[in-house]
């Protein structure tokens, strides 16, 4: 009698077996079958009706019928767990062969690349870059670069003064004012050779003057310096920044803060100095102011000017890049706009 509920059982196992969808339905079966109350479980409730000699057989047929289950079940559950994980595999899946996310990049502005190029010129001659705030005193500004109150020279960049308290403060209108800085910074009152770009403000405005620019300015003093320096270093520069085949001229100028002054010209590299309507039919660009440093400018200082001399420069930066850059209107650097900032990707230069 319990051989055929044995054998019952096995028959339905097959059945059971073959009609598995899922790890959960396979839980289940254990349950129903090897459960506490599980139908194979249940089997050993039998053996107390069960002849003594026969209960040994008994016993090898339960066993016999535990094992097979857990054999199926082992092999089931296997079947599944490699199912569900190939189907895992398969949604997960990543092609590698894609290309990947362009990384949207950024371009140096082109103050910011023009900067960088008079920055590599001048430290290649043994300078150091110095920069100074812009917003200075007007004793910086002015008084100490020889242009006391009232001095008519004021005129041309009197410009934008703080209110109040700070009514003495300006934003600074040229970057000789970081000289002054310097000078009076170097405690040792010796050697300085510096250059100091920077901003600048003045009421200035239109296509090639901006009330807000970018100047650089350059102070060397030591011992024994004459114009000859100012003009080897001068002409050096311009044919490293504008090229070898650039000519240059010096005409006599006024500073307050340099005597004797001088103003800097290049051949026009536009039509190589034969007249356009860059240089206005002149063949030659003004485009530094300089001189030797003015001996009260380096008294008031602190320096000795019997013992040291010194020459100055500085320039705007921003014509500059206008001519090398081919900007036609100064007020697009200022502008902020994308399309126009593009156009100075450094791509070529990589
Ligand atoms: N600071 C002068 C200007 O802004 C330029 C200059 C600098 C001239 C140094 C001479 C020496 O016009």
């Amino acid at each position: 009698m319990y051989k055929d509920k044995i054998e019952e059982i096995k028959k339905e196992l097959q059945e059971v077996f073959k009609n598995i969808n899922n790890l959960n339905e396979l839980e289940n079966i254990k349950v129903e079958y090897m459960g506490k109350n599980g139908k194979i479980s249940l089997l050993n409730q039998m053996i107390k009706d069960i002849p003594n000699e026969e209960k040994r057989e008994f016993g090898i047929l339960v066993n016999e019928l535990r094992s097979l289950f857990s054999e199926e079940y082992d092999t089931a559950k296997n079947n599944f767990e490699e199912q569900e994980l190939n189907q895992k595999l398969a949604s997960e899946k990543i092609d590698i062969t894609l290309p990947g996310r362009k990384i949207k990049r950024g371009s140096l502005h082109p103050m910011t690349r023009i900067t960088e190029e008079f920055e590599d010129i001048f430290v290649s001659m043994g300078y150091t870059v110095y920069e100074g705030p812009e917003i200075e005193s007007d004793e910086n500004c002015f008084q100490k670069l020889n242009l006391p109150k009232g001095h008519p020279a004021r005129d041309a960049q009197d410009s934008f003064y703080l209110d109040g308290e700070y009514e003495n403060y300006l934003l600074r209108s040229q970057t000789s004012t970081a000289q002054v800085r310097a000078m009076e910074e170097c405690t040792a009152k010796g050697p300085l050779r510096i250059v100091c770009p920077g901003k600048v403000y003045r009421r200035d405005e239109d296509a090639t003057h901006s009330h807000q620019f970018m100047q650089i300015e350059g102070l060397v003093i030591d011992e024994n310096i004459s114009m000859a320096d100012l003009k080897g270093t001068l002409e050096l520069f311009c044919k490293k920044i504008l090229g070898e085949k650039t000519n240059v001229r010096f005409r006599p100028s006024y500073f307050p803060f340099t005597e004797p002054s001088v103003e800097v010209d290049v051949s026009c590299f536009k039509c190589n100095g034969k007249g356009c309507s860059l240089c206005k039919q002149t063949g030659w660009i003004e485009v530094l102011g300089a001189g030797m440093v003015h001996p009260n400018v380096l008294e008031m200082s602190g320096y000795d000017s019997k013992k040291y001399q010194g020459f100055a420069f500085g320039t705007g930066m921003d014509r500059f890049a206008m001519f090398k850059y081919g900007i036609p209107d100064i007020r697009t650097i200022y502008g902020n706009d994308i399309r126009f900032l593009k156009q100075f990707d450094r791509k070529d230069e990589e």
